[in-house]
């Protein structure tokens, strides 16, 4: 069986968020040949391209785990009906310097969960499209946009509802055959 290495970010900062909670539903949920690894964005500062001649250390940490998986998982909140500032900062530091984008080639996927009705679709269009900026090759289906209920998924994510259950898995399993896709595609 071929592994594959998966970064995940997580679009929110908070302590409680529910996407973080998503998120580890997801790793649970995983058919063994990914495995999952969070690259966090909460440390990076506000980037500025008079960085990138030198990156500062948080920056240079959060590129090389970039360069140290096979492919990048997207689990984000919407804020104001767009991607959460810190996720797109994050974004902005690994699309730089300029010739070193670290998304070329590293299949993409999105999801995300709100408690509105509109469930992050917004924030997942936004992304899809600075995703394909920076190169980042994307699952497009199945798309993902979860319905957080009180209690759907617990603090260390089991998930709370059987269809959702099946829905995250399901999902995951798409993303592991579009990520073993796009390998064969390279070799
Ligand atoms: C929100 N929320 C929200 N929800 C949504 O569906 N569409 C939106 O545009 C927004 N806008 C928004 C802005 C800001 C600044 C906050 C803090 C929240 C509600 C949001 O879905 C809810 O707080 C989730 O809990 C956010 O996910 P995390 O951060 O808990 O993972």
């Amino acid at each position: 069986m071929t592994q594959y290495r998966i970064g995940y970010l997580i679009g929110s900062l908070a302590t409680a968020s529910i996407n973080r909670k998503l998120a580890k539903a997801l790793v649970r949920l995983a058919p063994p040949e990914l495995v999952c690894t969070e690259i966090p964005i909460r440390d990076l500062p506000l980037y500025s391209y008079d960085h990138d001649a030198d990156f500062p250390p948080a920056a240079r940490a959060f590129k090389e785990a970039l360069e140290q998986v096979d492919a990048v998982l997207f689990v984000t909140p919407e804020y104001n009906r767009s991607v959460p500032g810190g996720l797109k900062n994050a974004i902005d530091w690994a699309s730089r310097p300029f010739g070193r984008n670290s998304f070329t080639h590293k299949p993409g996927a999105i999801i995300g969960t709100s408690p509105g009705e509109i469930r992050s679709a917004i924030a997942q269009q936004h992304l899809r499209a600075i995703l394909a900026s920076c190169d980042c090759p994307q699952m497009n289906a199945p798309e993902a946009y979860i319905h957080f209920t009180p209690g759907l998924i617990s603090d260390d994510g089991e998930v709370n509802d059987v269809r959702c259950k099946e829905f995250l898995r399901r999902y995951m399993q798409a993303y592991a055959r579009f990520v073993a896709q796009m390998a064969s595609l390279r070799s």
